[in-house]
């Protein structure tokens, strides 16, 4: 038993911010943040939230799947940046959609997070807890930004991506896992812990990256992981037809395919466009896949994320 995507939507704030204009006010250029990231823009919210973006998308999703929303058993919604904590933004799109049946929670594995959640749900549709899942990976990074750190400020942008879900019988493996150990190279203290007992800590509030890092633990990971999973179900790079990574960097995703000694035409990128919109960035990357028709039945296609945490998956996915 697996799962098959049955709709796909995405919702992007409106406005555009190209590096440019962020350089306006950082000391960078244009051509370091291509150079090193391959980003030349991405969308900001002006006011949008996790909360709007991810019914956005949902709704985009539910449309496009024709189905009716009291009918969705499970939404999960994998987030990192969500203004509010409660309730949590799954309930809200509950709300939101008229899913009145649905069991809805959130999941935070930051850039892993849609994968994370994706695999959750096809191990409750397997175990016939629930027929069908809408899941949708939602950011706005810009609020947990320190827009004044040239080495983060460049790399993200705002976001949500949706794909709903129903039973199926094509082939589906997941491999997950998680480094917490090295959860320092990226970290995010959004509260503080004050308390009437006690005084509290001052933490820095912002994305606080460890770049060197996280480029050295993305690429290793990430192929080390997709050739494991490959060699597990008896196949090669070369049986996959397309590969959907996290967008995190295009130097990331580059590395990698050499990694792979895979073919870099096969890796579908819209970094250049979104920047890195972590748990939303895989959803936005399927969604617009979809839509040019670039899924067709039988395709064999590798899906990966990595990020905070440290946590990172993969996924084999007949289609
Ligand atoms: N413009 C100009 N110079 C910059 C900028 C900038 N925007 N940012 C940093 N620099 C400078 C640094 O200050 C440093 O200067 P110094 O040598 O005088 O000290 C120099 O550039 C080199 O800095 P590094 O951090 O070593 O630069 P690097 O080549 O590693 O590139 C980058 C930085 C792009 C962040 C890279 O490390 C990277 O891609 N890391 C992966 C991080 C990533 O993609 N994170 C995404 C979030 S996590 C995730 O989604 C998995």
């Amino acid at each position: 038993m697996s799962i098959r995507i049955m709709g796909s939507g995405s919702a992007i704030p409106k406005r555009k911010v190209t590096n440019d204009e962020l350089c306006g006010f950082i000391d960078s250029n244009d051509n370091w943040i291509k150079e090193r990231t391959g980003i030349i823009s991405r969308y900001i919210s002006m006011g949008e939230t996790v909360r709007t973006l991810a019914c956005k998308a949902a709704k985009k999703a539910i449309k496009d799947a024709g189905i009716n929303a009291c009918d969705i058993e499970l939404i999960i919604v994998a987030t990192c940046s969500a203004e509010q904590a409660l309730p949590c933004i799954a309930c809200e799109v509950q709300k939101s959609i008229g899913a009145e049946g649905a069991v809805a929670f959130d999941l935070n594995a930051a850039c892993a997070g849609f994968l994370f959640a994706m695999n959750t749900a096809d191990t409750y549709i397997s175990g016939g807890i629930y027929k069908n899942a809408l899941i949708i990976g939602a950011e706005v990074l810009s609020n947990i930004v320190d827009w004044s750190d040239r080495s983060t400020c460049i790399l993200f942008g705002d976001g949500a991506g949706a794909l709903y879900f129903e039973k199926d019988n094509s082939k589906l493996r997941f491999i997950q896992k998680s480094n917490g150990f090295k959860g320092e190279a990226l970290s995010c203290y959004q509260r503080d812990s004050k308390s009437a007992f006690y005084e509290g800590d001052i933490l820095y509030k912002y994305v606080k990256m460890d770049g060197r890092e996280v480029f050295r633990f993305a690429t290793r990971v990430v192929s080390d992981t997709i050739l494991r999973l490959l060699d597990e179900e008896g196949m090669t790079v070369d049986d996959i037809d397309m590969f959907l990574l996290h967008q995190a960097n295009l130097r990331i995703i580059e590395c990698i395919a050499k990694r792979l000694k895979a073919d870099i035409s096969k890796f579908e990128t819209n970094v250049e466009r979104f920047g890195n919109t972590s748990s939303a960035s895989i959803p936005i990357l399927i969604d617009e896949v979809r839509r040019k028709g670039k899924l067709t039945e039988g395709m064999k296609i590798v899906i990966s994320g990595f990020g905070a945490g440290l946590t990172y998956s993969a996924c084999l996915m007949e289609l």
